[in-house]
């Protein structure tokens, strides 16, 4: 058992996060050393430009363009891998890891791809990799996961897990406004990662929710096998259509294990939420996660997802655990290198096939405004399968064509692409159908 009287704290990346790190282990260091009863010193961080200008100020000593020169150097403690990308940051984390430190991530992009091979690396080291930054920012959820819902299995997890992309949906909800305004506001306010496809193509998101499927069920899901859908095609009437009929548009990441079945569904795509769900409350940059326990039923956790301050509050509590694991205090109740868990959580699991994904779903047509297509429509929806709840029709007056907006009962991913697939190689419709699903989670 270890007992240092400090702690030695590199940083790797001296961005936003980075930044707001330091800020934060400056300010209230004093009083997060008397409740880690270890000094903690902030010994090097490392940047791609030295000369760059940045808000908070470090000594030059303590800058370097040398990220390899604090992962190999003996006298760090913690690794703080704020850099992001999966090519150089994997080679850092394994060289750290390799060298005996512990290493806290906000990574998720890099988790997503290469987790497996990091956790592995951890536990041969016999060294921990925090990563509670790396979903949902300020939100705790990585240790409400693992620790606090220790006594339940999860059927459902599901969550706005982007807070870029709910900024976006929430100001077409409340201001009516397009798409590219809105995107256009976002990037104004530095909201829009710099691969913006990231955000709107839902993968920041979707990496998210591979996390939370493995930790809740043991079982890496590649992006490939999910539905992995953004909110580019989403059209300002969309928003207003789903809001006449009483629904929102959000950007869910949904996490479904059927126990019986042994099937795992991780998808990730808008889908129309009812306004009174306490999820479609969840507004602006906000992110909300709900969880089902079958032990402690229905749990909702929302907050900050992104910015300095949130994700520096996740990075600072993965440092006090790892604080704790280098003076050889209680370990967390399951961290990465518990492959057994994992192991058990995820034997005999499959991947849900579409015909076994129940939803309901939101379909615009535009179709040319004469006799006879309605009812060809209809003997589509009939033959796939679809059963229609609502449709309402909106004229375009001097285009000769209509937008009809359909929801349907519950059905399956099946039967709504097959009708989509029908439907788009029918003369009467004009363009592409777009379908969202219609998400409707269990009472509370
Ligand atoms: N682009 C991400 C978001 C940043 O908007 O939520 C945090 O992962």
């Amino acid at each position: 058992m270890a007992d240092k009287k400090s702690i030695r704290i590199g940083i790797l990346g001296f961005g936003t996060v980075g930044q707001g790190v330091w800020k934060h282990l400056t300010q209230d260091k004093a009083a997060l050393e008397r409740r880690l009863g270890v000094k903690l010193v902030l010994a090097r961080a490392s940047v791609s430009d030295l000369k760059k200008k940045r808000a908070v100020k470090l000594p030059k000593s303590k800058l370097t363009a040398d990220s390899f020169a604090i992962v190999d150097d003996p006298s760090i403690d913690i690794v703080c891998e704020l850099i992001g990308g999966t090519t150089l940051a994997r080679e850092l984390t394994l060289r750290a890891l390799a060298n005996g430190k512990t290493v806290v991530t906000a990574n998720k992009a890099l988790l997503c791809e290469h987790g497996e091979e990091l956790f592995e690396a951890a536990r041969k080291e016999g060294v921990h990799y925090f990563f509670e930054a790396s979903v949902a920012g300020g939100i705790p959820i990585i240790k409400t996961l693992r620790e606090g819902l220790i006594a339940n299995r999860f059927p459902l997890i599901y969550g706005i897990l982007n807070g870029t992309t709910n900024y976006m949906l929430t100001r077409m909800e409340r201001e009516g406004i397009s798409y590219e305004d809105v995107l256009g506001e976002a990037r104004r306010l530095g909201y829009v990662e710099a691969d913006e496809a990231l955000d709107l193509d839902g993968v920041d998101a979707a990496h998210k929710a591979v996390i939370l499927a493995y930790l809740a069920h043991g079982k890496w899901v590649s992006l490939n096998d999910m539905f992995v859908e953004g909110i580019r095609k989403i059209t300002a009437q969309d928003v207003e259509y789903a809001r006449q009929l009483g629904y929102k548009i959000k950007l869910l990441a949904v996490i479904q294990r059927d126990f019986d079945k042994e099937a795992l569904s991780v998808r990730l795509h808008p889908a129309l939420i009812k306004k009174s769900e306490l999820m479609a409350q969840v507004d602006m940059v906000f992110n909300g996660v709900s969880l089902t326990g079958d032990v402690v039923g229905t749990t909702l956790l929302v907050g900050r997802g992104a910015g300095q301050d949130a994700t520096a509050s996740a990075v600072i509590s993965d440092i006090a655990d790892a604080v704790y694991a280098i003076q050889g205090g209680p370990a967390p109740a399951i961290s990465e290198e518990d492959a057994e868990v994992y192991d058990a959580l995820g034997a005999g699991l499959r991947l849900a096939k579409p015909q076994d994904i129940a939803s309901a779903y939101y379909l615009r047509l535009r179709v040319k405004d004469q006799k006879g297509v309605l009812a060809k429509v209809a003997r589509v929806f009939a033959d796939a399968g679809l059963s229609v709840a609502t449709m309402i029709q909106h004229e375009d007056p001097g285009s000769n064509s209509a937008v009809l907006i359909f929801t349907t009962h519950l059905s399956n991913e099946a039967a709504a692409a097959k009708a989509v697939a029908k439907l788009e190689n029918l003369d009467a419709v004009l363009e592409t159908p777009f379908l969202l699903r219609i998400f409707n989670p269990p009472p509370m």
